[in-house]
């Protein structure tokens, strides 16, 4: 696309997020313009790959593309394609350039489609590096440091003409009140915090998000007001490591007490948190989950190992005893408290023995579910040199026999619920069958005959059957 607008660059704001809202007004009557000579929409598809925080993080990406003027479509033959990658696992990045090989296919049809990659996979400079050389038809890369500048890079690729490649290795700043486009109506992710200070050995989180920084809470605050007004009834507080939220501000300020404030915002229906790490989990949240009525009772804690000695090479801080005893402290504060977990198989030097404790744990801990993923090597982390590393068909087997513990540990927990009459919050509602889609506390799903018009509210409905990971049941 060439540009037809010439702007002083030198007269726009230097603060932000002014100086991207700048940005975002040029770029809205250059694509203008192009609607009107196209005489139809110009579309764009934004998919995300990994975790809530790169959810979230998309649901900006594609509020900023949205004001300048992209339609939104789920196919990928667009004007814009912007992937946002995740690098946690191998897989995940296998995924992505099977994907963009696709997109060059379909560039080759429609030269003036652009293709934008960004996220955790863009902070490795490999990956930068095999873009640039295999990839030469990738418009934009930037990463996690930097979404904040996506019409500015925009702005950049389409006056220059060339590949565009932005990726910082620190985040200098938090930039505030960016648009935002959400995916979901009654529930919001709302950032607390930015990056990871644990350094587990087996995870490169730390490296592609940087160190850990906190979020004003009068910001975290507002924002949720602001989603209230626009409907949202829940939202998640996002963090890689929740409870040492605060820990950088002055004054400092305790996620026990944040929750506490976002709780309070009228309106607002429900409040979560992902993800606390068992180390640092404190008894004042445990109080707070207990005493208040609009915290979930549903505690994300990742295991990762049952084996103290697997543990310990994770450099997870805390050991097979201690997380079982927290899962028992969790029960005594929070009664109904349902925990799921992460579980990661065949790290560096696991045997049969650290095995089979990781499948004590989870019957001990009785989760409710469980992620379970087989360890993956990824360049640059300490765990990577580990001699010992387990054979694929090792992992394999064992993912097996784990998911069995697991599947049947988790169905032994929901069957309790049989009977019960709980609150559901009314999420999607199918007008061809009647019934709605609602969700439990503990993060699980039950569907019941009832009408429209309770779409956004929490009901009562008692558990008539469980169906492994979900309900059927009936309004009270
Ligand atoms: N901060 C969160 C989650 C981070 S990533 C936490 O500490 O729990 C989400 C999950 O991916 C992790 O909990 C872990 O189970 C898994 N994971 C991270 N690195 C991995 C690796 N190299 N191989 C396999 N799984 C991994
Ligand atoms: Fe990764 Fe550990 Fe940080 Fe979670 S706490 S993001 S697993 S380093
Ligand atoms: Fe993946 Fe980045 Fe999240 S690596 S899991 S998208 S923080």
């Amino acid at each position: 696309m060439e540009t037809s607008l010439e702007i002083d660059l030198a007269s726009f704001p230097s603060s932000e997020p002014e100086r991207q809202y700048a940005f975002i007004d040029v770029l809205r009557e250059m694509i203008s313009e192009k609607r009107n000579r196209l005489g139809r929409d110009l579309t764009m598809h934004v998919e995300t790959f990994g975790c809530q925080m790169n959810e979230k993080d998309s649901e900006k990406l594609a509020g900023i593309l949205s004001q300048i003027g992209y339609v939104q479509t789920d196919s990928e033959e667009a004007d814009l394609v912007l992937y946002n990658t995740c690098t946690v696992r191998e897989n995940a990045n296998t995924r992505v350039y099977g994907r963009v090989g696709y997109l060059g296919r379909l560039k080759k049809q429609n030269p003036d489609m652009l293709i934008l990659l960004c996220g955790c996979m863009m902070q490795e400079e490999e990956e930068v590096e095999k873009v640039k050389k295999t990839y030469r038809f990738v418009d934009i890369v930037f990463g996690t440091h930097n979404i904040y500048m996506l019409a500015e890079l925009l702005y950049k690729r389409l006056t220059q003409g060339k590949q565009v490649i932005d990726v910082r290795k620190e985040a200098d700043r938090i930039v505030e009140d960016l648009p935002s486009l959400r995916k979901y109506g009654f529930k919001a992710g709302v950032n607390i915090m930015y990056g990871c200070n644990n350094f587990c050995t087996y995870c490169i989180v730390p490296y592609v998000r940087g160190r850990e920084r906190s979020r004003n809470p009068i910001d975290i605050v507002r924002e949720t007001k602001q989603l209230v007004k626009e409907g949202v009834r829940e939202v998640m507080l996002l963090g890689q490591n929740v409870n040492s939220y605060g820990k950088t501000l002055e004054p400092q300020v305790s996620f026990a007490e944040l929750i506490r404030d976002v709780a309070a915002v009228p309106g607002l229906l429900r409040v979560r948190f992902m993800t606390p790490h068992p180390k640092d989990i404190s008894e004042d949240l445990l109080y707070e989950i207990a005493r208040n009525p609009k915290i979930c009772n549903h505690i994300h804690l990742p295991l990762q190992s049952g084996s103290t000695r697997i543990l310990k090479k994770m450099n997870r801080h805390y050991t097979k005893e201690q997380f079982i005893d927290l899962t028992k402290r969790i029960r005594e504060i929070v009664p109904d408290a349902a925990i799921t977990t992460d579980i990661i198989i065949g790290f560096p030097g696991e045997t049969e023995e650290d095995f089979n404790d990781t499948l004590d744990v989870i019957k001990e801990a009785r989760f409710m579910s469980a992620f379970t993923f087989i360890y993956s090597k990824r360049h640059g982390t300490p765990a990577a040199d580990m001699p010992d590393q387990v054979p694929e068909e090792v992992s394999a087997d064992r993912m097996k026999r784990l998911l069995k513990t697991v599947g049947s540990t988790a169905e032994a927990e929901a069957v309790k619920l049989t009977g019960q009459t709980v609150p559901v919050l009314c999420e999607v509602y199918k007008e061809e069958t009647g019934f709605m889609t609602g969700r439990l506390e503990n993060n699980l799903l039950c569907h019941f005959p009832s009408e429209a018009s309770l779409l956004g509210s929490i009901v009562n409905v008692r558990l008539t059957e469980c169906a492994g990971f979900y309900y059927l049941g009936e309004l009270v």
